[in-house]
C-alpha cells in the first residue's frame, strides 16, 4: 500500500469513526487540559471518590482523576480505538488498581456506585441521560458537564463552562435551572 492510499484510509477511519460515535452520544473531542481540572476542581474530587466519565475519549478525565486528585475512575467508551488507547495508557502509568475503563455504550452502564460523573457530550443526550442519572445515582452524586446542561438536575455552581449538578437533592427546587 502506497503512502498516499494509507493517508486515505486513516482519514476515512478518522471520519466514520467520528461520524459513528456521534451517533450514540457525542463525537470525540477532547476537554482542554484546563477544563479538566476545572471540572475535577468544581466538583471536589478527591481520594474518595469513585468518578465515572461517560464517554472517556483519551482517558485524559479518569486519568488525571486517579494521578492529581487521588480518586478511583472508570471511564466508559464507546470507540474501540479511543478504549484501547485508554488501556494501554492504565497500563503504562501503572494505574490498573485505581482506573478501569468498560468497553461499551454508557447508556448500558450501570452508574449506582459513583461520588461523581463527569461529561463532555451534547445537548440532546444530556436530556436522553437525565433520567438514567436520576434513576440511578445515588443523593448527592456530583455531575459535572462541560458545556452542556442538564435542566431537570440541581444545579449548584458554574465557573465558565463547567457546570456542577447534585443528582437527586431536592432541597431547592427552586434553583432548578
Ligand atoms: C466530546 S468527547 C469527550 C471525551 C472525554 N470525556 C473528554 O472530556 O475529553 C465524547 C466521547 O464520548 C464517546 N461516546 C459517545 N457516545 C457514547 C456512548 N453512548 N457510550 C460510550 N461512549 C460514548 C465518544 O466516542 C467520545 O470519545
Amino acid at each position: 500500500m502506497d503512502t498516499i492510499t494509507f493517508m486515505l484510509l486513516f482519514i476515512l477511519v478518522l471520519v466514520i469513526t467520528f461520524a459513528w460515535t456521534g451517533l450514540f452520544g457525542a463525537p470525540w473531542v477532547p476537554t482542554s487540559m484546563k477544563m479538566v481540572h476545572k471540572m475535577l476542581a468544581i466538583a471536589e474530587v478527591g481520594p474518595d471518590d469513585l468518578v465515572y466519565d461517560l464517554g472517556c475519549g483519551d482517558g485524559r478525565m479518569i486519568i488525571t482523576a486517579a494521578r492529581q486528585y487521588g480518586s478511583r475512575a472508570v471511564g466508559v467508551e464507546i470507540d474501540p480505538l479511543r478504549y484501547l488507547w485508554c488501556q494501554m495508557l492504565i497500563s503504562v502509568l501503572g494505574l490498573r488498581d485505581r482506573v478501569k475503563v468498560v468497553y461499551g455504550n454508557f447508556f448500558n452502564q450501570d452508574l449506582s456506585e459513583a461520588d461523581v460523573v463527569t461529561c463532555y457530550l451534547l445537548q440532546a443526550t444530556n436530556l436522553k441521560l437525565e433520567n438514567k442519572l436520576k434513576q440511578e445515582l445515588h443523593p448527592g452524586t456530583r455531575v459535572v458537564s462541560n458545556r452542556f446542561s442538564f435542566p431537570g438536575l440541581y444545579k449548584v455552581r458554574e465557573d465558565g463552562d463547567a457546570r456542577l449538578y447534585l443528582a437527586n437533592f431536592t432541597q431547592d427546587e427552586s434553583q432548578k435551572e
